[in-house]
């Protein structure tokens, strides 16, 4: 793979809900290594584009392509083996199961080889294996130290922490989070950021998010929704000083 080559590449998304356009020929690129955020005022579409990134929404139009390569829309069940993972806003943990437990069960969307047998306690070789990618994942977002805590005695930033572990089990290339900032204080906000600034070590990561400040510092490059159309694309920089962009946010009072 050349370093000019996308990992990821949406061309063309179009996506209609009746008469309403959410999506119109958005174009979306993401490099081997780069932080990505796709923000814009609210109803600009973001959700949708990560729904259907995710296999949830399944667009009218639309071509993907993974280094370079056109595959088939990506449905939940394949999502993983293209190697995407992602979170979800308020997919909750398993309350009376432990982190560790929990990050674990992440894994059922890993394979069907028998990981969600392994998880549920047998002793096979897949339970070690799961295990230890498991404790990988959490070391990851430096959670090992509360590996066995139960999942309900966790602060909220902890819970945000092992929900990314969660999907890290699955040893994504791209990892698409949902507001990772999303009710986290400014200090929990600067470790968020750092962390996932450490995952582009291995992979590459796409946020989605509301509020342009908080992924200002963690993005490489911003694409900006609104009313469905991409308006705007580049640093934070570009994006911050683009009229297009402030017209739309001042737009929505957000
Ligand atoms: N399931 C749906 N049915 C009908 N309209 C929808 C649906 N989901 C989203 N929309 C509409 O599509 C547009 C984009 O919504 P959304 O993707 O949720 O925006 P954002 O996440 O940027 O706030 C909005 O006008 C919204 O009302
Ligand atoms: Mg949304």
């Amino acid at each position: 793979m050349s370093t000019n080559q996308s990992l990821l590449a949406v061309k063309g998304l179009s996506i209609s809900f009746g008469g309403l356009r959410a999506l119109n020929d958005v174009h979306l690129e993401i490099k081997q290594g780069e932080v990505v955020g796709l923000i814009g005022p609210n109803g600009a579409g973001k959700t949708t584009a990560f729904n259907a990134l995710c296999g949830l929404v399944t667009p009218d139009a639309g071509e993907f392509f993974l280094d370079g390569t056109s595959h088939a829309w990506p449905q939940t069940d394949t999502l993983v083996k293209l190697g995407i993972a992602r979170t979800l806003q308020g997919v909750g943990l398993f309350s009376d199961l432990t982190v560790l437990e929990n990050v674990m069960i992440g894994a059922q969307r890993f394979s069907s080889t028998g990981l969600i047998s392994a998880a549920l306690g047998r002793n096979t070789k897949d339970e070690a294996q799961l295990k230890e990618r498991a404790i990988a994942a959490l070391e990851k977002v430096y959670a090992t130290g509360i590996a066995h805590r139960r999942a309900d005695t966790l602060s909220y930033p902890d819970t945000k922490r092992v929900s990314i572990a969660r999907a890290l089990v699955c040893e994504p290339k791209i990892l698409m989070l949902d507001e990772p900032a999303g009710g986290l204080g400014a200090q929990d906000i600067e470790w968020m950021n750092s962390l996932i600034r450490n995952l582009t070590a291995t992979m590459s990561v796409l946020i989605v998010e509301h509020h342009m400040d908080v992924v200002m510092s963690v993005c490489d490059r911003l694409y900006v929704l609104n009313f469905g159309e991409v308006i705007s694309s580049g640093s934070a920089e570009t994006v911050r000083r683009d009229p297009a962009v402030i017209a739309a946010y001042l737009g929505t009072g957000a």
